[in-house]
C-alpha cells in the first residue's frame, strides 16, 4: 500500500494525512474485494523496517490502526470477514495488540473472506523464525533433517501462497513482503498512489491477472 506520503506531499498535507486517506482506501478495497469474491486479502500495513521511521509517524500509524480496528469492528463481524494478522505482533503497542487480538478472536468463526494484516512484518524475519522452529523440532528429536522439505518449511510460515501481488505508487519491488509465498505469484504494478487506489483500480488489476497464463514451471 505504497504512496501515502507522496499523495499528501503533492497536496501540501502532512504524511499522516496521507496515511489517513490510505486507511480509507483499506476500507474501500476490503469491501470491493469481498464483493468481488476474493477469499483472502493480505495488506502490508507496517513492515519490520517501518519502525525506523520518525517516532511521530510511527505513533500516528499505530493510532490509525487502532481506530481502524475499532471503527471496522461491526462491519467485519457482520460481513463474515475473519481478521488475521502476521508479523511480530508482540512489538505492537498494547493498545493496538489488545484491539487486534479481540477482533481476531471475535471474528475467528467467519468464513466468507480472510482479511490479513501484515503488521511489523518482514518476510526474511518470518523465514528466519520458521527455520528456528524447525531447528528446535530437530533438536528435540521430533524431526530428522532429511525430512525437511518445502512442505515442512511452508507449514512453519505465517501464511499461505499468494496468487496476485499488487504494489501501488510506481515502485517495482517486494520490499521484504511474502518472499516465499510469492514464488509463483503474478505481479501487478500501478502508478496509482494507494489513497487513489479504489474499486475500479482493483478490478483492472484483476482483469490483467485473469489474462495471465500461469504455468507453474510446466508447459502451456
Ligand atoms: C507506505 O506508503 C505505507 C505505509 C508504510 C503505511 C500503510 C498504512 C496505511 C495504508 C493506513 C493504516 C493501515 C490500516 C490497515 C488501517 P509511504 O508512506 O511509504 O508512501 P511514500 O513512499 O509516498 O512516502
Amino acid at each position: 500500500m505504497d504512496g501515502n506520503g507522496r499523495w499528501a506531499e503533492r497536496r501540501g498535507l502532512s504524511r499522516l494525512e496521507g496515511h489517513r486517506r490510505g486507511a480509507d482506501s483499506v476500507r474501500t478495497i476490503t469491501r470491493a474485494a469481498r464483493a468481488l469474491g476474493i477469499k483472502r486479502l493480505t495488506l502490508y500495513a507496517f513492515s519490520e523496517q517501518n519502525w525506523g521511521r520518525p517516532v511521530l509517524e510511527v505513533n500516528g500509524l499505530m493510532h490509525l490502526l487502532k481506530d481502524y480496528l475499532l471503527n471496522e469492528r461491526e462491519e467485519i463481524l457482520t460481513n463474515g470477514i475473519r481478521l488475521e494478522a502476521i508479523g511480530r505482533l508482540e512489538r505492537l503497542p498494547d493498545m493496538v495488540r489488545e484491539t487486534l487480538d479481540e477482533l481476531r478472536a471475535a471474528s475467528s468463526h467467519n468464513t466468507d473472506m480472510v482479511l490479513c494484516l501484515a503488521l511489523s512484518y518482514g518476510a526474511r524475519e518470518e523465514m528466519t523464525y520458521a527455520v528456528q522452529r524447525i531447528a528446535e523440532r530437530v533438536r528435540r528429536g521430533d524431526l530428522n533433517p532429511d525430512q525437511i522439505d518445502e512442505h515442512v518449511l511452508a507449514s512453519e510460515l505465517d501464511t499461505v501462497d499468494a496468487d496476485l501481488i499488487i504494489r501501488t505508487s510506481g515502485e517495482q519491488r517486494l520490499s521484504n513482503f511474502l518472499l516465499w509465498q510469492s514464488a509463483y505469484a503474478e505481479f501487478y504494478f500501478t502508478d496509482a498512489l494507494w489513497p487513489d487506489f479504489g474499486k475500479a483500480e482493483l478490478q483492472e488489476a484483476l482483469a490483467v491477472y485473469a489474462r495471465r497464463n500461469r504455468r507453474f514451471g510446466l508447459v502451456a
